[in-house]
């Protein structure tokens, strides 16, 4: 069988990117928790429910479908909503959904199940503490705030999402690390067993190859 690979990190430390090009090279399925939550919120914001009501948004996720494909693909009730999770809204309404106790365990049971058969490369915020706590490999990704900011809004606009500036992006990554560090469920934290990464000044291939040599010894033993 398959290992798994946990990342967690602060938002825009990397772990999307890294997590993609990781599995690439390992023939491993990336799978990033965080596209749920901000499904959560996009209906929520859609279907007017207040994002503090969690009665009504865990009915409304009850009644709701999220795929991720192993593409990279995000559909929500069958529809392509990849790039609309993105928006900066959406990011802030997705980190106030995060916080409801029972909207985080009716995901985390959905990623639980996904990741199963193993040979999934997994990205959160609880993923090395909650959801995977098996997993063979736990990784820690961080980033300097202002080297996120900057790497947010270029990914904003490669991928021709509307972005603000980035003093403004700056300031939202720092309301929500600390919506996310200071929450009373699943709050961010780095796994007792995980790894720590700064990728501030690495290059996305110095941290994959860091990863990959970290996993090479489990996934050579599990071959033979
Ligand atoms: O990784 P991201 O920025 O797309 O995540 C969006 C929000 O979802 C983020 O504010 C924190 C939350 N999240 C979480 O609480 N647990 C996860 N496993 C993934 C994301």
């Amino acid at each position: 069988m398959k290992i798994n690979i946990a990342i967690d990190g602060p938002s825009a430390a990397g772990k999307s990117t890294i997590a993609k090009k990781l599995g690439e090279k390992l023939g491993y399925v990336h799978l990033d928790t965080g596209a749920m939550y901000r499904c959560t919120a996009l209906k929520c914001v859609r279907n007017n429910v207040a994002l503090d009501d969690e009665e009504a948004v865990c009915r409304m996720l009850a009644d709701t479908e999220i795929v991720l494909t192993p593409e990279g693909g995000v559909f929500m009730d069958g529809e392509d909503v990849s790039t609309a999770i993105r928006q900066d809204e959406i990011s802030m309404a997705a980190s106030k959904v995060s916080a409801l106790k029972n909207v985080r365990s009716d995901l985390v049971a959905r990623q639980q199940e996904m990741a199963k058969a193993g040979g999934f490369i997994m990205d959160g915020r609880d993923i090395g503490t909650v959801v995977l706590k098996d997993a063979e490999v736990k990784i820690f990704m961080t980033a300097s705030p202002e080297a996120r900011a900057e790497r947010r809004y270029r990914q904003n606009i490669e991928k021709g999402i509307p972005t603000s500036d980035i003093a403004t992006i700056a300031e939202e990554i720092r309301q929500r690390d600390y919506d996310d560090t200071h929450r009373a469920n699943s709050p961010l934290r780095k796994a007792d067993d995980a790894i720590e990464i700064d990728t501030s000044d690495l290059t996305i291939d110095e941290v994959v190859s860091r990863i990959y040599s970290l996993a090479e010894p489990f996934i050579s033993r599990e071959e033979n």
